[in-house]
């Protein structure tokens, strides 16, 4: 049977097939790689219940807001209703970070591991995985990485803005950086609660708290340096980079300042530009616009928060992207699915081999 890819390419001479370039420009433009969707394993939801988080009614709540009901079948029927051919999977905020001890952390991060590398091999050209990493626990966090990276060939890492408060940025994460480094690996950062979730006044924490997670780790990665020591690593951050592109020019004009290390401007404006941003509850004119004049349409990927976000949001966010963002064909070719396989080789060698 022809690959996913080889229906593609009938008529394209075989030089042309060196491995990396046969599937740029093969794809049609709206073929989407959704890199933004999760999983909610059961067992991650029985130990988010014995842990003490709120079960209201028959439903748990992280963070404030109701955890949606999720099995693969569902995820993959989503898939089709929403015109996403392709997804990366990852666990929501807390992860396992809720666990107090980095044994436990690191077993269910194991188990959750295995049950994503299944859902991958029962749908290997519509589902990639991101490792879940047992973080603070750095030893175990790095151990996990290896084995989801060497042993299972995921797809790439998925880490959060802070895990139990210990924000990317912190030097203690440097070993994970490495890690990453060597095996040019790429991540999807989530957010997560602050430590100080009272900031939030009891609304739903991903509401604002969220996005303003997410500049609090960018800004922090710039202000320690660790992005300076690790510039190479290509890392997706949710939601259209949370508020990072409106607060970009206040944040690298404060980091000027001597009392922040006196940072040159331009060069912490190219910093807090060099990420990839999804466009998850993304995708008003004002919120692409923004995106759009910030790093432009080859460093903006498809996202849609399923299952958090229900369908009945994410069609039309996705259906809104090319015209609220005024993109072109070509430019949709890259935020559909290009942009994903630069960030993501191994969807490229899954898509040719199946
Ligand atoms: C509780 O759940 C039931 C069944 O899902 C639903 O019909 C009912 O409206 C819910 N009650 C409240 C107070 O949310
Ligand atoms: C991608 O998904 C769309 C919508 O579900 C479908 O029409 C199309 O055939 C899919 N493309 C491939 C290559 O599977
Ligand atoms: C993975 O699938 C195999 C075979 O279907 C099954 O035996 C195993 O229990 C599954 N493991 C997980 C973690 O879901
Ligand atoms: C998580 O944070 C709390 C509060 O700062 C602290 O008491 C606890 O030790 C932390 N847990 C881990 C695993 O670092
Ligand atoms: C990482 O990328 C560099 C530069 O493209 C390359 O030289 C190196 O072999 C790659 N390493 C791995 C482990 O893929
Ligand atoms: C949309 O983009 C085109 C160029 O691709 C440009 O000519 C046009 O002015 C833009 N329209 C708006 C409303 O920005
Ligand atoms: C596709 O081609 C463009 C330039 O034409 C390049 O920038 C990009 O890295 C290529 N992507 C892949 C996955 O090879």
């Amino acid at each position: 049977m022809p690959s996913l890819l080889q229906k593609f390419l009938l008529g394209i001479p075989l030089a042309c097939l060196a491995s990396g370039h046969v599937i740029n420009g093969s794809l049609p433009s709206n073929y989407k790689i959704d890199v933004h969707s999760h999983v909610i394993p059961p067992i991650w939801k029985k130990e988010l219940i014995s842990a003490g988080y709120p079960v209201k009614n028959g439903t748990l709540y992280t963070d404030g807001f109701a955890v949606p009901d999720w099995t693969l079948d569902l995820h993959i029927s989503t898939m089709d209703s929403l015109g996403v051919n392709y997804s990366t999977m990852s666990v929501s905020a807390p992860g396992v970070f809720f666990l107090k001890e980095a044994q436990k952390a690191k077993s269910l991060a194991r188990s959750i591991n295995l049950a994503l590398h299944n859902y991958t091999q029962a749908y290997p050209t519509r589902l990639g995985a991101l490792c879940l990493l047992p973080l603070p626990y750095v030893a175990e966090a790095v151990d996990e990485l290896k084995f989801c990276l060497d042993t299972l060939g995921f797809a790439g890492v998925g880490l959060f803005t802070n895990s139990n408060g210990t924000y990317l940025g912190d030097s203690s994460l440097d070993p994970i950086f490495t890690a990453l480094d060597e095996r040019n690996a790429s991540v999807f950062v989530h957010p997560a609660s602050p430590d100080c979730s009272s900031v939030a006044l009891d609304w739903p924490i991903p509401m604002t708290e969220y996005p303003f997670d997410t500049v609090r780790a960018i800004e922090n990665m710039l202000l320690t340096g660790q992005r300076a020591k690790y510039p190479d690593i290509k890392m997706i951050f949710a939601h259209g980079g949370g508020a990072i592109p409106f607060l970009a020019t206040r944040i690298a004009g404060m980091a000027s300042l001597p009392l922040l290390g006196g940072l040159s401007i331009p060069d912490s404006l190219a910093q807090l530009a060099g990420y990839y941003f999804d466009t998850a509850a993304s995708t008003s004119a004002i919120q692409l616009t923004a995106l759009k004049s910030f790093v432009g349409a080859d460093q903006i990927v498809t996202g849609t928060d399923y299952p958090y976000v229900p369908s009945s949001q994410a069609i039309p966010g996705l259906s809104a992207i090319q015209g609220n963002g005024n993109f072109t064909i070509a430019e949709m070719g890259n935020i559909n699915n290009q942009n994903a396989l630069t960030i993501f080789p191994r969807i490229v060698k899954a898509l040719e081999s199946n």
